[in-house]
């Protein structure tokens, strides 16, 4: 089996991207053949700043090796190290109806935040078909907001085999219901473009001071709260503090004398603690980055090799060869 997943350099790395893919990309690559990827070119429609994308690709590295992204079981390695996902990319392009562009939610999402759309932004889902497709993927692994664009990558392969004959394998999503969607410090979804997050690595000072400004009620600590499930505080501590002691504090809230104060200092010893090992991983890395560098070249030309395979055969069936 193949398990294929990327994340875009476009930012420092949260609680949501951890918890909504990185997690179960890093447990997958036990069970199958794991190319996980830095999707550089995708950063492109959202960021045009070129030393910050630099910065953020290798804070990916450090991060994804230090979580756990075993070198020795996955393929890592950086979008851009391999140009053919481009040159699919047109292939793909040309049988993928506008309509199809048209009703995605991301992209709906980002219009109608303002954002002014570019070319890409708009074929962004194409890109990604070709990325996820140009691997024989059989499982894709991501949060709940990147269903939409692996189903659209299902659409664009049926018809690509439709039009030109079998050529990709069809691919499946894998969402973790349980963490579909994270949520940042005002309860919105997690996200960089929110200025909500809670970062994976981070100066303790600044993590501690975003944790304790999370938005709660203007309830009294002693009054009974019957949707102690609900509070944001808990919803977190459930991710990075073990079940028990999570349902503890749950119970706590519920029954009522328990502080907002209190709970939040909780949530944040063991949101850092549960990072502490991971750290200090970071810290090495950081020490080594020429190891980091030889893991991206590695796997940058074993991903190149089975890339021009697939392209190889996409372009034989259009007639290109
Ligand atoms: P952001 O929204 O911060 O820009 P990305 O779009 O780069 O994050 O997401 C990278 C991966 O992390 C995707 O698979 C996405 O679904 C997942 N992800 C991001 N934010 C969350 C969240 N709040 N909850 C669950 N998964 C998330
Ligand atoms: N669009 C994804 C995101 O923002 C990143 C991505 C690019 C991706 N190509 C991919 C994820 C292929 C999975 C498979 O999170």
């Amino acid at each position: 089996m193949r398990i294929l997943s990327g994340i875009q350099p476009s930012g420092t790395l949260h609680l949501g991207n951890y918890f909504g893919m990185m997690r179960a990309a890093i447990e997958l690559q036990e069970k199958g053949e794991a190319f996980y990827f830095i999707a550089d070119y995708h950063s492109m429609t959202s960021l045009t700043d070129a030393a910050a994308r630099r910065a953020n690709s290798l804070g990916v590295a450090l991060d994804f090796l230090a979580c756990g992204l075993d070198p020795k079981r996955a393929v890592f390695f950086r979008q851009s190290d391999v140009p053919e996902v481009t040159e699919l990319t047109w292939l793909l392009s040309t049988v993928t109806p506008m309509g199809l562009l048209e009703r995605c939610h991301s992209y709906k999402d980002k219009i109608a935040k303002g954002i002014s759309p570019n070319h890409g932004l708009f074929a962004y889902p194409v890109l990604m078909a070709a990325d996820i497709l140009i691997y024989d993927s059989n499982l894709v692994p991501v949060g709940q907001d990147q269903k939409q664009h692996v189903e659209v990558t299902r659409d664009i392969a049926i018809k690509f085999n439709e039009t030109y004959g079998q050529t990709f394998v069809i691919p499946e999503p894998q969402i973790q219901s349980a963490v579909a969607k994270v949520p940042g410090t005002d309860g919105e979804k997690m996200s960089k473009s929110y200025d909500n997050t809670l970062e994976i690595f981070g100066e303790e000072k600044a993590l501690r001071k975003k944790v304790m400004s999370i938005k709660m009620d203007s309830r009294t600590p002693q009054e009974p709260k019957p949707d102690a499930d609900q509070n944001l505080a808990i919803q977190l501590l459930k991710l990075v503090a073990p079940a028990p002691v999570a349902q503890d504090f749950e119970d706590r809230l519920r029954a009522g004398g328990l502080g907002y104060g209190d709970l939040k200092k909780a949530l944040f010893e063991h949101y850092w603690s549960h990072f502490a090992a991971a750290r200090a991983r970071r810290a090495e890395l950081t020490a080594n980055l020429d190891f980091v560098q030889q893991v991206l070249r590695e796997g940058a030309a074993r991903a190149r090799a089975c890339a021009a395979l697939t392209l190889k055969r996409a372009r034989a069936n259009c007639g290109i060869d």
